[in-house]
């Protein structure tokens, strides 16, 4: 059976910072605290004034060729996951595939270009796309290219403000790939749900706290899925586990409900009995609130247990180092988390071919996916290539009057036109003004 999975991939922020706890906590009267320990965040990513989803997308999908050596010809199909798209009938991939063709000496005529909607979600459910368009044979020896890109801005005074994002991943799905291999089996926990949905708006509305549990519900249920189809699990059969990531105080609850659920009947919840008992069975119980109780009860115990701190400092810790930099990047945002698993093994020297990850997304309206990747023989080299770090150096801070100005900048209803770019633009895309027919234009700035 031909392999599947992703060969490369690249990562573009905005390339303005907004550091939560200095400068957006005291604007709101709030604890630092909140933002650092709670939410886990320190800053957020933003995109200048001259940048938007297609020139982050672009920018990171042109980088990713050139690294490549690839030329619009090599790539079949190209697939856009963003919730932040501002035309509903022209895809984003299509202004992506215009930008790049100013760059390149060809064109991709030939290449299926679509854009993938189901909130988070849609990243992951791309690569799926692309894994089933080689694996049915339909690819020509060609690769996929998916690009995850979003503005994830929250209507100013919104709870959600303190996780606004914005960025691109681009990734090559290829056969043989460098970097990961992606498991046929796959688990899906899915409901329909009005916890965070933006009806024919910009902005979300959001049931903030709803949101949390709903994500909580669905994973359990993928989780669940994914098992019937790939057999228990232990908790050391993965290197990594990525979630996806609004911010990472939602992962140490999911992570936690995880690692509950997967040691259940197993040697571990035998070990750690003596500690804090079994896990609570609902024959057990009379009724559903006492059972539920005493689910509560030892699970905030099972948080403290050593075991369950080293496992967590192991397995999940390391997957959330960019995200607490750039904040929730929704489409890119699990795909992020993957490539601070992979950075991490890089810099710890672990030794990761052969390795699995368990990758677990979510998007809003709902619907969590789980399936695991196998670490292949390039990733060290795929992963070095990775500017990410020199990327978030480079960054501009901006004040809180500036991430007003920004914040209206990408305001649709407002596209407050008179403000410059923070930054000089170089060697990339950048929004260019309105064509004729309301399109967006782009030139790419040497
Ligand atoms: P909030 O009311 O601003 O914050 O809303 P809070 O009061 O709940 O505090 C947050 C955490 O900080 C809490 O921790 C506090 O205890 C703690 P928890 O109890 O939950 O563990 N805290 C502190 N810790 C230390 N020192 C302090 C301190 N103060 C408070 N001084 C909320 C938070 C997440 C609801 C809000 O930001 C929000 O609405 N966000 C948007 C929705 C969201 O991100 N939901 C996540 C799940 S849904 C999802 O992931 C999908 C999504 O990506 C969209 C898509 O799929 O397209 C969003």
């Amino acid at each position: 059976m031909v392999t599947v999975g992703i060969d490369a991939l690249e990562i573009h922020t905005g390339k303005l910072a907004l550091d939560l706890g200095e400068t957006f906590a005291p604007a709101q009267g709030e604890d630092p605290d909140k933002y650092r320990k709670g939410l886990g965040l320190y800053a957020s990513s933003f995109p200048d004034a001259h940048e938007d989803i297609v020139t982050m997308g672009a920018n990171a999908a042109y980088r990713l060729l050139k690294r490549k050596g690839l030329e619009p010809a090599d790539i079949g199909r190209i697939d856009v996951a963003t919730e932040s798209a501002f035309d509903n009938s022209k895809p984003v991939s299509t202004y992506i595939a215009g930008c790049l063709e100013q760059v390149f000496d060809s064109n991709f005529h030939h290449a299926n270009k679509g854009e993938r909607k189901f909130a988070c979600i849609a990243g992951t459910q791309s690569l799926d796309d692309a894994y089933n368009w080689i694996r049915a044979g339909r690819n020509r020896g060609r690769s996929a290219l998916v690009i995850a890109t979003d503005t994830a801005l929250y209507a100013r005074g919104d709870a959600g403000e303190a996780t606004q994002g914005a960025g691109a991943v681009a990734m090559l799905i290829s056969e043989d790939p460098s970097l990961l291999e992606l498991s046929p089996e796959q688990g899906f926990g899915s409901a329909d749900e009005t916890d965070f949905l933006k009806p024919n708006q910009q902005f979300p509305s959001v049931d903030g706290k709803r949101s949390v549990q709903v994500y909580l519900a669905r994973m359990r249920e993928a989780l669940s899925d994914f098992e019937s189809v790939s057999g228990s699990m232990h908790p050391d059969d993965f290197a990594y586990v990525p979630f996806h990531t609004p911010f990472p105080g939602m992962v140490r609850k999911a992570a936690l409900l995880g690692y509950r659920h997967i040691i259940r009947e197993t040697p571990i919840e035998a070990e750690l009995a003596s500690e804090i008992g079994r896990q609570p069975r609902p024959e057990a119980f009379d009724d559903e609130s006492t059972y539920l109780d005493a689910v509560r009860e030892y699970t905030d115990e099972l948080k403290t247990t050593d075991r369950y701190q080293q496992w967590y400092e192991a397995t999940i810790e390391p997957t959330l180092s960019i995200s607490r930099s750039v904040g929730n990047w929704y489409t890119g945002s699990v795909h992020i988390a993957r490539a601070s698993a992979l950075k991490h093994a890089r810099e710890t020297d672990r030794q990761l071919t052969g390795k699995r990850l368990l990758v677990a997304s979510y998007g809003s309206g709902a619907q969590a996916e789980i399936h695991a990747e196998t670490v292949q023989s390039g990733w060290q080299e795929e992963i070095e290539s990775l500017t990410i770090d020199e990327q978030l150096d480079m960054r501009h801070d901006i004040s809180f009057e500036e991430y007003e100005r920004i914040h209206d900048v990408h305001n649709h209803d407002l596209s407050a036109s008179d403000v410059d770019s923070f930054t000089e633009p170089a060697d990339e895309f950048i929004f260019d003004g309105w064509g004729e027919m309301g399109e967006r234009q782009y030139t790419y700035v040497e």
